[in-house]
C-alpha cells in the first residue's frame, strides 16, 4: 500500500513532465511528413504515419506517457537487444562474441557487403541484420518454438506481460524476406549459423514480429539503464556486465547508419526499429536534482514514419529535443 501511495504521489507531482511531453509531441508530429512507413514489408504500410506516441518511466515506477502512447506496434530490430541478451544469458558473452562482433558498420541494416569482404565472414554486429540471425539461432532450445519461446521469455521477464505474434505481419515479412534469406543462407554457408537456415530466419521473423506498446520498450530501456536490475519491482533480471555490452551496442550500431548524429545529438544508448520505435536508456545523472528524471530512466517512442536508415523521423526529432530540455546525454 505504501509503495502505491509513493507511486500515485510521485506521478501527480510530475504532470510538469508530462504536459511538457504532451506539448512536444504536437510540435514534432508533423516532422513525420519527411518520412513514410515501411514498404519492403507490406503490412507496416499500412500504419498511420502521423502517429507519435511517448512513454518515459522511471526508477520509482513514475510515468509519463503522451501522444499515441498506446499503440500497438512490432518490435522489428528493437528485439536485436533483446534476442542478444537471451542468447549471452545462455551461452555467456565471449560465446556470443566468437559467432558475431560489435563493430559497426556504417552501412544499411541489411547490407551483406561486408559479410564477403572480411573474412571469415562473421556478421559485424548483433544489431544488423546478419549479426541477428545468427545471434537467432543461439537462442537456447531446439527448434523456431522453443528458441522464439526463449526470446519471449526474456521479453515478457522484463516488461511482465504476455506479447503476441502480429500474424499480418509476421506472414507479409515471411512472405517477403528474400533479402534476409539470403543473409541467412550466406552465413549457414560460412558456419556462422547454429541451427538450419529456415529455423534461424523463421525465430528471427517471429522476434521482429512481436506486438508491443511504447510503456513496453520503456521499460525495458530502464532496466538497461540501471545495469539489469529492475528498480521498479526490485529484481535483478541479467548482469551488469551483459547490459554494458549491449548498451556499447546500442550506442555504437543502434541507430544504425545514424548511430553518430543520434549520439551527437540526443546521446543516449538507442535502438530503433522499421516499424518506428525507439527504446532508450538513460542512466541516473547526478548532475542536478533538479532534472526531469534525475534518477535515470527507460523511454519507448512510436512514430511510424521512418527516414533513409530505419529510424523514426518524428521519433528522432522529438528526442533529440528532449534531450536537449532534459539534458539527457551521457557524454
Ligand atoms: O529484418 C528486417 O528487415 C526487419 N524485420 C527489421 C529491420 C529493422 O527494424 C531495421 N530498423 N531500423
Amino acid at each position: 500500500v505504501k509503495r502505491k501511495l509513493v507511486r500515485q504521489v510521485a506521478q501527480q507531482t510530475r504532470t510538469i513532465e508530462t504536459d511538457c511531453l504532451e506539448q512536444w509531441i504536437e510540435q514534432y508530429r508533423g516532422e513525420s511528413s519527411k518520412g513514410k512507413c515501411a514498404a519492403y514489408i507490406p503490412a507496416l504500410k499500412e500504419a498511420d504515419p502521423t502517429q507519435l506516441g511517448i512513454c518515459v518511466i522511471g526508477p520509482d515506477g513514475q510515468i509519463s506517457r503522451a501522444g499515441n502512447y498506446d499503440a500497438p506496434f512490432t518490435l522489428q530490430s528493437i528485439s536485436k537487444v533483446i534476442s542478444f541478451l537471451a542468447a549471452c544469458k545462455h551461452h555467456g558473452i565471449a560465446n556470443v562474441l566468437e559467432q558475431v562482433d560489435v563493430e559497426p558498420t556504417g552501412d544499411a541494416f541489411d547490407s551483406m557487403v561486408r559479410l564477403e569482404m572480411h573474412k571469415p565472414g562473421r556478421p559485424f554486429n548483433p544489431m544488423i541484420n546478419a549479426g541477428a540471425i545468427t545471434v537467432s539461432s543461439l537462442l537456447q532450445g531446439n527448434g523456431v518454438q522453443e528458441k522464439f519461446r526463449s526470446f519471449q521469455d526474456m521479453v515478457e521477464g522484463m516488461t511482465g506481460r504476455k506479447h503476441q505474434i502480429n500474424e499480418e505481419v509476421y506472414h507479409s515479412e515471411w512472405q517477403t524476406a528474400n533479402r534476409n534469406r539470403s543473409l541467412a543462407y550466406y552465413l549457414s554457408a560460412t558456419g556462422f549459423l547454429a541451427c538450419p537456415v529456415e529455423d534461424a530466419l523463421d525465430v528471427y521473423i517471429r522476434q521482429c514480429s512481436l506486438e508491443v506498446t511504447a510503456e513496453d520498450i520503456a521499460k525495458i530501456g530502464l532496466i538497461l539503464a540501471h545495469d539489469g536490475y529492475d528498480p521498479v519491482r526490485k529484481e535483478q533480471l541479467f548482469d551488469k556486465e551483459k547490459a554494458r555490452v549491449t548498451k556499447a551496442l546500442m550506442v555504437t550500431c543502434g541507430m544504425y547508419n545514424a548511430s553518430g548524429n543520434f549520439a551527437a545529438f540526443v546521446g543516449v544508448p538507442a535502438k530503433s526499429g522499421v516499424s518506428g520505435g525507439i527504446m532508450a536508456a538513460v542512466p541516473p545523472r547526478g548532475r542536478s536534482g533538479e532534472l526531469p528524471f534525475a534518477g535515470g530512466c527507460g523511454i519507448g517512442v512510436y512514430g511510424p514514419a521512418i527516414d533513409q536508415y530505419g529510424n523514426s523521423v518524428a521519433g528522432v526529432a522529438l528526442l533529440k529535443h528532449m534531450a536537449s530540455a532534459w539534458d539527457l546525454t551521457i557524454y
